[in-house]
């Protein structure tokens, strides 16, 4: 059997596994408990600071042309077994905060709940990658409760606040994996607002601590 062909089976295999009703209900299972947890911790926070925390909610299961990519891309075999161990977005969610405190008082949250599993936590936020990305990531496993036995379905938590999301937005539609776009000059520029996103959500925050402190005062 040629290499091409080969390939050819592995991904069509990777593709029935991943249309499979079962598989796909997991994963909307996994996106469902963490919206509503996600909602309900945002109904608690308003009501404990008498404002809005959490500015929107999106979310994704991983399309199969970019799995297949990222597998390929990171020299991972090409199976539904790999994909499942290896990558931990193919379920992901988005909340959007309005200040960078509230993204990390969600994140304890998140990590305070019993039955979530915390796999991993990238903190973009203390530490923005190279192109000066900001978000902070947890990769959790929510539990899965058949007849038989109880599997775990893995969701990557992006957590950041309205203005990182737009910087994040717009290094998507401009450079985010387009390397042909990404000239040294580009590069730098994007790097360059992504200082202004830290500065911005910085005096936004000590703005909404001083608003409140003359509020307190009255
Ligand atoms: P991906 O293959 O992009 O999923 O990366 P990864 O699995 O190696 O993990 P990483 O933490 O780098 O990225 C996870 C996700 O964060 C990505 O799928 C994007 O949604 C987002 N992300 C990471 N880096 C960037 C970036 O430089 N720009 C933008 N716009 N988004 C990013
Ligand atoms: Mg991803």
């Amino acid at each position: 059997m040629d290499g091409k062909n080969h390939m050819g089976k592995k991904a069509l295999a990777l593709k029935e596994c991943l249309d499979d009703a079962g598989v796909i209900l997991k994963n909307e299972y996994a996106i469902s408990l963490l919206m509503f947890k996600l909602k309900m911790i945002n109904i608690e926070l308003e009501q404990k600071y008498a404002r809005a925390v959490v500015r929107n909610i999106d979310s994704r299961i991983k399309s199969y042309d970019s799995i297949l990519k990222k597998l390929q891309r990171k020299s991972y075999d090409i199976s539904y077994a790999a994909a499942v161990e290896k990558l931990n977005d193919i379920a992901g969610i988005r909340a959007v905060c309005f200040f960078v405190d509230d993204v990390y008082e969600i994140a304890e949250y998140l990590k305070n709940q019993g039955d979530l599993i915390l796999l991993k936590e990238k903190d973009y936020i203390r530490e923005p990658k190279k192109n000066g990305y900001q978000s902070l990531h947890l990769i959790m496993q929510v539990p899965f409760f058949d007849r038989e036995k109880c599997t775990y379905i893995k969701i990557e938590v992006q957590l950041r606040t309205a203005i990182m999301d737009s910087w994040a937005e717009l290094d998507n539609q401009l450079c985010y994996k387009k390397d042909f776009l990404n000239t040294a000059y580009v590069e730098e520029e994007l790097k360059e607002y992504s200082a202004l996103v830290v500065k911005m959500d910085k005096q936004m925050l000590h703005l909404r601590r001083q608003i409140k402190e003359c509020k307190s005062k009255k």
